[in-house]
């Protein structure tokens, strides 16, 4: 398998969207202790670091005007954003094990249906991208943003609890849940 040069890519990532800075390292981190927790073998732990850093890599096409904005996007801009998945798997299918590539194209399919970019559902949508959903949703709320302060931890982990099973996969939750209660969860300096 050939893969990407990491470090260089990381180093542009972080380059060119401010916000990213530590994120897909936490991102990363949290998804393998989820992928842990759910005994996932030693490959898809592999490909979960891989995908948890790499899962908005398709926003260096993006313009950064619409990632610093600091208020609520226009429904065009919204539209742009919604492309990252697509663009990073578009940037990465070629380049390395396709599972990672596929964790990223559906790292915003909610477990209902309603996530994009296709409205997969359930168990349709697969696990590794049900893992890196919760952990980036745990770590945008948890750190600084050009929209928003960093939100308390507590706050954060009653929200991914609220949406089990409708954002999120119940199971994926479950071995959250059981991290939070033992304050395994990877946290922001700012948080
Ligand atoms: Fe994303």
């Amino acid at each position: 398998m050939r893969e990407l040069p990491r470090d260089i890519l990381i180093e542009v990532m972080e380059d060119v969207i401010e916000d990213l800075h530590g994120h897909v390292h936490r991102v990363a981190d949290l998804s393998v202790n989820l992928g842990l927790g759910l005994g996932l073998g030693s490959d898809d732990l592999d490909r979960l670091a891989l995908a948890g850093v790499l899962h908005d890599v398709g926003k260096i096409h993006l313009d950064p005007g619409i990632l610093g904005k600091p208020g609520p996007l226009s429904e065009d801009e919204r539209e742009l954003m919604r492309r990252h998945p697509e663009l990073g798997f578009a940037m990465t299918r070629n380049r390395m094990d396709p599972k990672v590539a596929e964790a990223i194209l559906y790292h915003h399919e909610r477990y209902d249906g309603r996530g994009y970019p296709f409205g997969l559902a359930g168990d349709a949508i697969p696990v590794l991208s049900r893992i890196v959903l919760v952990a980036d949703a745990f770590d945008a709320m948890t750190s600084v943003r050009a929209y928003q302060p960093a939100l308390p931890v507590e706050y954060a982990v009653s929200e991914i609890r609220a949406n089990s099973g409708t954002q999120f996969d119940p199971t994926v939750v479950g071995i959250f849940l059981e991290l939070a209660a033992i304050d395994k969860l990877p946290l922001a300096l700012s948080a």
